[in-house]
């Protein structure tokens, strides 16, 4: 039996939890709320919650390395705090699904996640959709930041895709519970949807190390394009890009990332095959060089100009 009165507190904690969140990315000069009303609009409409499992791992590691379950039931307002503390991101799922939350805490590796609000939020500034945008997201997880889309794109011009089909199926749910129905496949994102294409903006949650050529391919001209890429940085970094229309384009790299690699590019591959030039000493920090990426005849190349 459910409590109500202990399920109305926790409701009214979470509103307040997701005002304050908001505001904390608001102070933070990568918050990116300021420019974009709509997208500081959505964020206090969706409430993030309802798209959190109720068990998640933790993803900063305890001292033994091991990650550590945070569950609802058992602790209601710590799982609350974690669902809006701004730069963490939940774990859904590890070592694509083979490890349950029930297994206790783990070392496998992360396969899905709620990504941080923060981040979700930056990439949303950056990908700047309008209400007229055909978009085409990949990596749907949970479908939080697909709601975040739904509610600036129209859901009959929104296509997500997610690989996991059990993720997919729930995404999905959870999406229709709050009356928005955009197209959830369970496909592999890489080779994205022709049948919805041209699209004028593409987003991605999953890192690549190379840019999918179906994308650039099903990109309309002067369509958007943002993804974590890969790179020699110890991190990911966020690339935005503009497409030609013609499967290329350019773009530069923003600001640093942490995602998950999109499945079918987890094996290692040397940089200077996936176009990045050799430096000699330390890669410069964004804000110091300006990464400049072109896509095109199949190739991609990275640049410091
Ligand atoms: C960081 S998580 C998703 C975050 C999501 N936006 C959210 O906030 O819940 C990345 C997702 O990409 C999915 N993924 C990985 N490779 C994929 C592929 N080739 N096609 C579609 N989805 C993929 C993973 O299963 C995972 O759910």
């Amino acid at each position: 039996m459910t409590d109500a009165p202990a399920e109305d507190r926790l409701a009214s904690l979470a509103a307040e939890l997701r005002a304050e969140c908001a505001a904390e990315i608001d102070s933070r000069m990568v918050g990116h709320f300021n420019d974009r009303p709509w997208l500081r609009q959505a964020f206090l409409k969706v409430p993030r919650e309802h798209f959190v499992p109720d068990q998640v791992w933790w993803p900063t590691p305890r001292d033994d390395g091991m990650h550590h379950v945070i569950d609802r039931h058992e602790r209601p307002r710590a799982w609350l705090k974690g669902v809006y503390r701004p730069r963490a991101s939940l774990i859904t799922q590890v070592a694509d699904g083979r490890v349950l939350p029930e297994d206790g805490p783990t070392d496998a590796p992360f396969t899905s996640a709620v990504s941080c609000s923060a981040v979700v939020v930056d990439m949303l500034h950056y990908l700047d959709p309008g209400p007229d945008d055909t978009a085409l997201e990949i990596g749907t997880g949970s479908g939080y930041s697909t709601a975040l889309l739904a509610y600036r794109v129209r859901p009959e011009n929104l296509v997500t895709i997610e690989i996991d089909e059990q993720l997919a199926d729930r995404a999905r749910h959870t999406l229709a519970s709050f009356g928005l129905y955009p197209a959830v496949l369970a496909a592999d994102g890489e080779f994205g949807d022709p049948a919805h294409a041209p699209y004028t903006r593409i987003i991605s949650t999953a890192a690549v190390r190379e840019i999918p050529q179906a994308w650039l391919d099903q990109a309309a001209p002067g369509a958007i394009l943002v993804t974590p890429l890969y790179g020699p940085f110890g991190h990911d970094a966020l690339l935005r890009l503009t497409a030609d229309g013609q499967g290329g384009g350019e773009g530069r790299l923003v600001t640093g990332v942490a995602f998950m690699k999109m499945r079918g590019q987890r094996a290692d591959r040397s940089f200077a095959e996936l176009g990045w030039p050799t430096v000699d000493g330390p890669w410069p920090a964004y804000a110091d060089a300006d990464y400049r990426v072109t896509v095109g005849g199949g190739r991609q190349q990275v640049r410091i100009c």
